[in-house]
This record gives C-alpha cells, sequence and structure tokens, in this order.
C-alpha cells in the first residue's frame, strides 16, 4: 500500500492512473477505522481497479465546542487495517495542506442541511462538502463509497454530485453493527462501560419505531414510540428524533417511496447517530 501525505503528489498519482484508463474506487473517512470503514474499502475493491482510502479529521466540518481535538486518532493502526482490507493508496494529508490559506469561496448546501444533524451542527454539512469538493478532485474516482449509517450526510452528497455534475457515482453501504446492534463508530470508543451497556437501546428504539411505522402506517405514532423508548435509556439525552421521507429529507407524504427514522443521542463523552430505511412501496 502507498501513503501520500501531499495533495500534488496525490493529484499526480490518480491523474496517471486515470490516464492509464483505471478506474478509482474512493473511500473518505475521519480514521480510527473499523469494520463500517472498512466494508466500504472492500466493496471498493470490488468494482475498481484502484481502491484510495483518505483519512483527514477534517477541521472545516467540526464546530466551535465540539469534539475535533479529541476524536480519536491512530493513523499506524488505521494504515495495517486499510491495507488488509485491500486499499492500495492511503491519502492522510494533514490541515495545513488540505487548507494552507483560508478559502474565500464558500460551498453551501440547501434545504436537506436544516434538519436533523443540520439542525444541531450548524455548517457541519458545509464542511463536508468543501472537503469532498478537494478530495474528489485530488482522487479522481469513478466510484465514491458512503455509509447509510451517516444517511443525511450521503443523501446531501448524492444531491450535490448529481447537481453539480460530479463525473462520479455514488455507492451506498448498509450500515455494519455490533453483535449486540450498536452501530460501529469511531466514537464509541468515548462511551463509558455502562454507556457502551446503555448505547445499543438506540436501534433497538429505532427499530421499534419502524415496527410501530410498518404495522400502523402513522409517523406520529411511530414517532412517539421512538421517543419514549429513546427516553428510557439511562445517562442518555435525545438530540432528536425524527421521521422522513428519504433522500429528500422531507416531511412524509403520501407519495413518499422511502422515509428515515432517525435519531441523534448524547451521552457523556459521544454523541451518536443512528438510522432505519423503511421502504415504503
Ligand atoms: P467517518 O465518520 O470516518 O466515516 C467515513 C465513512 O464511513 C462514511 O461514509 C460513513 O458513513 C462510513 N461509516 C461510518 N460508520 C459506518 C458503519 N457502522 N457502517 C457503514 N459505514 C460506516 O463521514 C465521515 O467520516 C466524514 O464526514 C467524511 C465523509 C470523511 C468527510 O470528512
Amino acid at each position: 500500500m502507498k501513503r501520500i501525505e501531499k495533495v500534488t503528489d496525490m493529484a499526480a498519482v490518480s491523474g496517471r492512473l486515470a490516464s492509464e484508463g483505471k478506474s478509482i474506487g474512493f473511500v473518505p473517512t475521519m480514521g480510527y477505522l473499523h469494520e463500517g470503514h472498512l466494508s466500504l474499502a472492500r466493496e471498493a475493491g470490488k468494482e475498481n481497479d484502484v481502491v484510495i482510502m483518505s483519512i483527514f479529521v477534517n477541521p472545516a466540518q467540526f464546530g466551535p465546542g465540539e469534539d475535533f481535538d479529541s476524536y480519536p486518532r491512530d493513523l499506524e493502526r488505521d494504515a495495517e487495517l486499510a491495507e488488509k482490507a485491500g486499499v492500495d493508496i492511503l491519502f492522510h494529508p494533514t490541515p495545513e495542506e488540505m487548507y494552507p490559506e483560508n478559502s474565500e469561496i464558500r460551498i453551501l448546501p440547501g434545504r436537506q442541511a436544516d434538519v436533523l444533524c443540520g439542525a444541531s451542527r450548524p455548517g457541519h454539512f458545509d464542511g463536508v462538502l468543501k472537503v469532498l469538493t478537494k478530495l474528489f478532485h485530488l482522487t479522481m474516482p469513478e466510484r465514491a463509497y458512503f455509509g447509510q449509517k451517516d444517511a443525511q450526510q450521503l443523501a446531501i452528497i448524492e444531491t450535490f454530485v448529481r447537481d453539480y455534475n460530479f463525473p462520479l457515482e455514488i455507492r451506498r453501504v448498509p450500515t455494519v453493527r455490533e453483535e449486540d446492534g450498536l452501530a460501529k463508530s469511531s466514537r464509541n470508543v468515548r462511551l463509558t462501560p455502562e454507556e457502551r451497556e446503555q448505547a445499543p437501546a438506540i436501534y433497538e428504539s429505532l427499530q421499534q419505531g419502524a415496527r410501530m411505522f410498518r404495522e400502523s402506517g402513522d409517523p406520529d405514532l411511530a414517532l412517539g414510540t421512538l421517543r419514549k423508548s429513546l427516553g428510557h435509556i439511562p445517562g442518555a439525552e435525545t438530540d432528536y428524533a425524527e421521521i422522513l421521507e428519504y433522500p429528500s429529507l422531507r416531511p412524509l407524504s403520501a407519495s413518499s417511496r422511502e422515509a428515515i427514522i432517525a435519531a441523534a443521542v448524547q451521552f457523556s463523552g459521544a454523541r451518536l447517530i443512528d438510522n432505519i430505511l423503511v421502504n415504503l412501496e
């Protein structure tokens, strides 16, 4: 596995690969890799000649007072895991390398970023689009891989890539979970042992909400079930619990084909998100 730190080197390598007609599968991450990230890399390996993974804890997508400084990092461990999962090129630039100066240009998401995590984390998705614009240009992928775990991010990126003609395909990869149902996340390591025991209740609550929604067809009833169940998790505060149309993230209507049931929960050391997609057809 080749490791690259410089933006110019990354651009030169992907340019050469593209000119040789090699298909590039790209997996952007913030590192502290787990089975969720690695499943994206394996998926990319199946469909492309070359897999590029980026590891970059992107300061632009963290708000003031959020966990940029304490975000878990372990590049050497990540490099070993990435190589085993079939990554050919690991791109891990420094913040100075990615953002040598504060750009005068802003890239702003629209209405899809006003709900769920976008409402609780103002500016978060601006930062995601900013870094991905740069990373897509630098890695020149034919396909880029994103997890359904971050379903709002996925929906916004699909819209961005479609509306602004990025010449690549976005591939959706299902959420990888621990055996007890907790969605794998780099932030899970920051849960206390007690919180780690409670955390699977997030997914259980989402499942209860989804069951109620499928049985009753009534989103308000399902939302009531979900919120009540989340409210019973000791030491956890519900940040949001919502049911919306997916991927538009508009309110549900009679013509909605897919719904997302999503929640964010704050524990003492980590804010965790999870969701379930429900087919309505
Ligand atoms: P990060 O949180 O490191 O996640 C990188 C990718 O892994 C995202 O596409 C995310 O949805 C996916 N992922 C995380 N946990 C997963 C799980 N349990 N199952 C399946 N996929 C999972 O998302 C980001 O980084 C950043 O916002 C980024 C896109 C890299 C831009 O900075």
